[in-house]
């Protein structure tokens, strides 16, 4: 089979939150299941629960994963974020690339939901395809706000090639 691309935004963004062996890592918004591929390649004794709400999107991460998904490594589960349950206080890591979710609406209760399952000195990280330029100020101060509001210690950075915005909140 042909090995499929992973996009240079999101070898970024899984090489900017420094994955270790040993990390629990959620991933919300899995879609084609590039972001979970590299993050399980950097997994050892740590684990990756990968969620989408939509069909598709979890069927092509684990076709893409089947490697991770039969070494235990990988979890994939079609469930929205609102409804999710993994035992509170374990997440090292929140990783999500491009879900609109966290500035596009109220999210306070997906939040809370985050806040109480990251470890203490965990991180959300939330990407965003800086490319429309002018999304960029709307995207950064609604979604750092809504971090803020769930008690998350948040910073900005930015990347200029490949574009990328990340929002970072610190537990
Ligand atoms: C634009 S796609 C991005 C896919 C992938 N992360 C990427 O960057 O290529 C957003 C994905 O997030 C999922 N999604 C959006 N809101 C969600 C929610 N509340 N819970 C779970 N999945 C969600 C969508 O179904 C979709 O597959």
């Amino acid at each position: 089979m042909a090995l499929q691309a992973i996009p240079a935004r999101i070898r970024w963004a899984v090489d900017f939150m420094d994955v270790q062996p040993g990390d629990h890592v959620l991933e919300i918004g899995c879609g084609p299941g590039a972001g979970a591929e590299l993050i399980c390649q950097r997994l050892e004794t740590g684990k990756l629960f990968a969620i989408d709400r939509s069909e598709s999107g979890v069927d092509r991460t684990k076709r893409r994963c089947k490697r991770f998904v039969d070494a235990g490594r990988l979890t994939v589960r079609q469930i929205d974020l609102a409804t999710l349950r993994v035992p509170v206080k374990r997440l090292h890591k929140v990783y999500a690339f491009n879900v609109n979710l966290f500035w596009v609406r109220e999210c306070q209760d997906e939040l809370a939901l985050l806040h109480e399952r990251v470890l203490p000195g965990g991180i959300v990280h939330l990407f965003y395809d800086a490319t429309r330029r002018e999304q960029v100020p709307e995207i950064k101060e609604k979604a750092s706000a809504a971090l803020a509001k769930a008690g998350f210690r948040v910073s900005v950075a930015e990347n200029p090639n490949p574009p990328v915005l990340a929002i970072i909140g610190r537990r």
